[in-house]
């Protein structure tokens, strides 16, 4: 194995490096993740990455197995026409997309409307999928047949990660962008057929701030004893910011 290297000259070794402080409280942190789609034109530092995917890695799966692989892409050759293969596929899927939600239409003519906003990010974020910092695939080894249930031991890593990236000022976002190209990346990386790519995540600073997430009221999502019964305990903390979002309801 490679001897631990130090990522900055006159910096300890990162084995010898204790995790970063951060000042985000936990409930604080996992309620302010945003989808962060813009970033900053810097590479994210050795250390921090370490960090984000030694969280991403603490994360639980099935009988603690731990199948989950993370494919780190910065700046290579490979990483770029990693990029590349789906910042392609992304401008085709945004394409669709924005013509079948009708983004352009009812409230997204107003260029100042959420709808619009979020068009006009998406388009920035699909655009410029080729510079983006820092591209992670979340990789599942399969130790059994496909299974409904097989997502649970990534996706909880994947989310881990955010949350890592968050507390240590960095942003990101899941996407499925891999999908129509997964063959083609698992030729580039070395990637064997029976490992499920899960997702992508893009990573760097993010243009922009973490805040509070929009979501639906508390109500209208937890149930008690009965479906679609609400608790009473079911109120929202003040300062709870709404969205339905979503494609148009037909
Ligand atoms: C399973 C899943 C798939 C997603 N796919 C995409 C995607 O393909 N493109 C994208 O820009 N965001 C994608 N997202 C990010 C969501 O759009 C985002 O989390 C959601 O709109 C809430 O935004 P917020 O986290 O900023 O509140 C995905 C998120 C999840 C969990």
């Amino acid at each position: 194995m490679d001897q631990p290297t130090s990522s900055r000259s006159g910096a300890p070794p990162l084995a010898e490096r204790p995790l970063a402080d951060d000042a985000v409280g936990l409930l604080a942190g996992l309620t302010t993740t945003r989808a962060i789609r813009r970033y900053q034109d810097e590479p994210i530092p050795e250390e921090i990455l370490r960090d984000i995917l030694f969280a991403a890695t603490r994360g639980p799966s099935g009988s603690n197995r731990q199948p989950f692989r993370f494919m780190v892409l910065t700046s290579s050759p490979t990483a770029i026409a990693a990029k590349r293969l789906i910042g392609e596929a992304a401008r085709a899927l945004w394409g669709a997309k924005k013509t079948n939600d009708q983004y352009e239409r009812g409230s997204g003519a107003d260029p100042a409307s959420p709808k619009s906003r979020m068009a006009r990010t998406m388009q920035g974020y699909v655009d410029h999928f080729e510079t983006v910092p820092c591209l992670i695939l979340p990789c599942l080894v399969r130790y059994r047949a496909p299974s409904y249930a097989e997502g649970a031991s990534i996706y909880p890593a994947v989310q881990n990660l955010l949350l890592a990236a968050r507390a240590l000022g960095y942003g990101g976002v899941i996407t499925g962008f891999h999908g129509a190209v997964d063959a083609e990346l698992k030729t580039l990386l070395g990637i064997p057929p029976e490992v499920f790519i899960s997702c992508t995540v893009t990573l760097g600073k993010p243009v922009g701030n973490h805040g509070p997430v929009r979501r639906r009221p508390l109500q209208e999502l937890v149930y008690a004893d009965q479906w679609e019964a609400a608790p009473s305990w079911a109120v929202d903390p003040p300062g709870t910011r709404y969205t339905s979002a979503g494609p148009p309801r037909s």
